[in-house]
């Protein structure tokens, strides 16, 4: 059986790596969806990005909708000086007709997860701010009941990039991650802890788009714009954080995590949007949110390689 999945993402170009990736494994992964949220470009950017992506990713039946155009309360705060201006560098994907739903995201999302037949549920794959699931959560309730578990890239137990205590994704939207994280729902945190290991090099992108196929191309394109960015100068590796998401639900074995508590600093002190990780927890305590922290980053970058240069 293929695990249903929707991702919650604002692309962004770890985002594009990581819903590449996805259709690469469509093997063993159903994509229901993509939802969009304000995080590294503007809704309108991001979505854009999104609707031509499916397109030329050939997965143009996949939905794609709208979604938060920012942030529960805090101000939007986009990361243009890392994905650039549209949000995905200086690539240009082609011009698609395909449209994105007329309904917002959350609404889309509802409907899907209330139309799965019974007894089935879906993965959530948020890699961005949660603004989206945490609306999904608050509005339509019973939705939880079709959710298998939320696989989310955020966070660190230790570390941040935004500020040395805050992961952009939660940063951006404290309020939010704290009503995700503390919903009760099985969570798998994919934190700083294991994305910041988890990369391409120069090498790599050089390599990527010296590839016959357009796809591959685009990925080393992508990747390489990240090395202009501040955030990679000097840096041997650009972290592709949000692929780590896609390739856990695929290898969990090449992880090791933890369960305990998470809670989210919601003050607008220098700690915003800390994930404050509790490991006074006892062994074999339940908790609902696995933390990640560490990852077989040697294998977990072949397989990139090896399934972007073999994109179907
Ligand atoms: O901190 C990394 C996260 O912030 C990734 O999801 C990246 O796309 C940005 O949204
Ligand atoms: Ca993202």
């Amino acid at each position: 059986m293929k695990q249903k999945i929707w991702i919650d993402c604002d692309p962004g170009i770890d985002d594009a790596v990581a819903i590449t990736l996805a259709v690469a494994c469509g093997e063993e992964l159903e994509l229901l969806g993509i939802s969009t949220v304000a995080g590294n470009q503007t809704v309108d950017r991001v979505t854009e990005n999104a609707r031509k992506l499916t397109s030329f990713l050939g997965i143009s039946q996949v939905p794609v909708a709208k979604g938060a155009s920012g942030p529960l309360v805090r101000t939007p705060k986009f990361a243009g000086h890392v994905h650039g201006k549209t949000g995905l560098g200086d690539y240009c994907l082609p011009e698609t007709d395909k449209q994105v739903e007329e309904e917002p995201a959350v609404l889309v999302l509802a409907r899907t997860l209330k139309a799965l037949p019974p007894g089935e549920k879906v993965t959530l794959v948020p890699i961005g701010p949660l603004t989206n699931i945490a609306l999904l959560l608050r509005v339509f309730p019973e939705a939880a009941d079709r959710i298998e578990r939320i696989c989310l890239m955020g966070g660190a137990a230790v570390g941040g990039n935004v500020t040395p205590t805050g992961e952009f994704n939660i940063w951006a939207d404290p309020e939010a991650a704290q009503i995700v994280f503390t919903w009760g729902l099985p969570v798998v945190m994919c934190g700083l802890d294991v994305t910041n290991h988890c990369g391409f090099t120069r090498e790599q992108a050089k390599d990527l788009k010296k590839s016959k196929h357009p796809v591959s191309q685009m990925v080393g394109e992508l990747v390489e714009f990240y090395f202009q960015s501040p955030v990679y100068q000097g840096r041997e590796r650009a972290a592709i954080h949000d692929a780590v998401t896609i390739t856990y639900l695929l290898h969990p074995d090449w992880f090791t995590g933890r369960a305990m508590h998470v809670e989210v600093d919601c003050s607008e002190e220098r700690n915003r949007g800390m994930t404050i990780c509790d490991f006074r927890g006892k062994p074999g305590e339940e908790h609902p949110v696995t933390v990640l922290l560490q990852a077989r980053a040697d294998r977990v970058q072949e397989f990139w390689m090896e399934k972007l240069r073999a994109f179907p």
